[in-house]
């Protein structure tokens, strides 16, 4: 299996169109060791040079210029995207379908939940449909597995993560499964399994039973501290546990629980703006530079 991050960074981006904080501001005047991110987004193969884009992120065309085994060359019109699959309907993972729709023909995989906001409150199916032929496709029932038509050698299963759905959904203080997904992703041959859950809420024993048995844990890092939009002088933010993330510090905290779990490599993703691990030279990176944690960037391979 072939992972490429095409995106690490959580909605907004490194740095956000409108922030000034330490980081953002120091990305923007190189004063501080660090590196600009997109939003998170992944692509996976199982080396027969087909990729399945794990969410589309807003910043979907500059990651497919960035990754040029996704754009194969030929025919005149093509893509090395075989289909899109969606781990939740926020709009930093769906809105970079709008910028597939010069597609022939696009399959997207999700969940009920995720199709009804996607027809509904950001109704981006019905206007996709009249672009090109959008095909919809249900994910199984969590824990069934999968394959993806062209990858033929990844077996895929979903996992029903406790998050956030989007604030427009009328499931944000209303959880249904399904809002939010993890995948497990394994490799045929190798048996080597990838877990990947960019917003997770709480380590329950679903996800503890993933992280006992992956290779590699690609895992939410969005905030250090649940309150950083604050301390960062962001006014009237809402904490990481509001909204769906776990923050890393602390009693509880997903550095706790990682540590837990001695078998994968784990990586950090969805990487706020504010969040002090972005600057290399900081002491919460040295912390987890410590604990054998990785943070991940934009344009990172791995191979299992
Ligand atoms: C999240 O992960 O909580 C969302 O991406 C936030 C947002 O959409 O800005
Ligand atoms: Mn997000
Ligand atoms: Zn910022």
């Amino acid at each position: 299996m072939l992972v490429h991050v095409l995106g690490s960074a959580a909605g907004g981006g490194f740095p956000q169109w409108n922030c000034n904080c330490a980081n953002c501001a120091g990305v923007r005047t190189g004063s501080i060791r660090t590196k600009a991110r997109t939003q998170s987004s992944l692509a996976l193969s199982d080396g027969g040079g087909r990729w399945l884009l794990v969410n589309a992120s807003p910043d979907v065309r500059a990651q497919i210029a960035a990754c040029p085994v996704l754009q194969p060359g030929t025919p005149v019109r093509a893509t090395g995207i075989a289909a899109v699959l969606l781990m939740d309907a926020q709009i930093d993972h769906v809105t970079g379908l709008l910028s597939l729709r010069e597609g022939r023909a696009l399959t997207v995989l999700c969940s009920a939940p995720v199709r009804e906001d996607l027809s509904v409150g950001l109704p981006l199916f019905p206007v996709l449909g009249h672009y090109l032929d959008l095909n919809v496709v249900p994910l199984p029932d969590h824990g069934t597995a999968f394959v993806v038509a062209g990858i033929p050698r990844l077996r895929l299963r979903t996992v029903a993560l406790a998050s956030k759905a989007p604030p427009y959904s009328p499931h944000r203080d209303d959880p249904h499964p399904g809002d939010n997904l993890g995948l497990v992703a394994e490799d045929a041959v190798s048996g080597r399994r990838l877990f990947y859950a960019p917003g997770l809420g709480a380590v329950d024993g679903a996800v503890a039973h993933e992280l006992a048995q992956a290779d590699i844990a690609l895992i939410d890092g969005t905030c250090w501290h649940d309150d950083e939009l604050a301390r960062a002088g962001i006014t009237g933010p809402k904490r990481a546990r509001q909204m769906g993330h776990l923050p890393l510090a602390g009693a509880g905290g997903m550095l706790e629980q990682l540590a837990r779990f001695p078998r994968p490599r784990k990586i950090l993703i969805h990487i706020n703006n504010t969040n002090p691990i972005l600057d290399e030279d900081s002491p919460e990176r040295r912390e987890l530079d410590r604990l054998g944690i990785e943070v991940a960037e934009d344009g990172m391979e791995l191979a299992l």
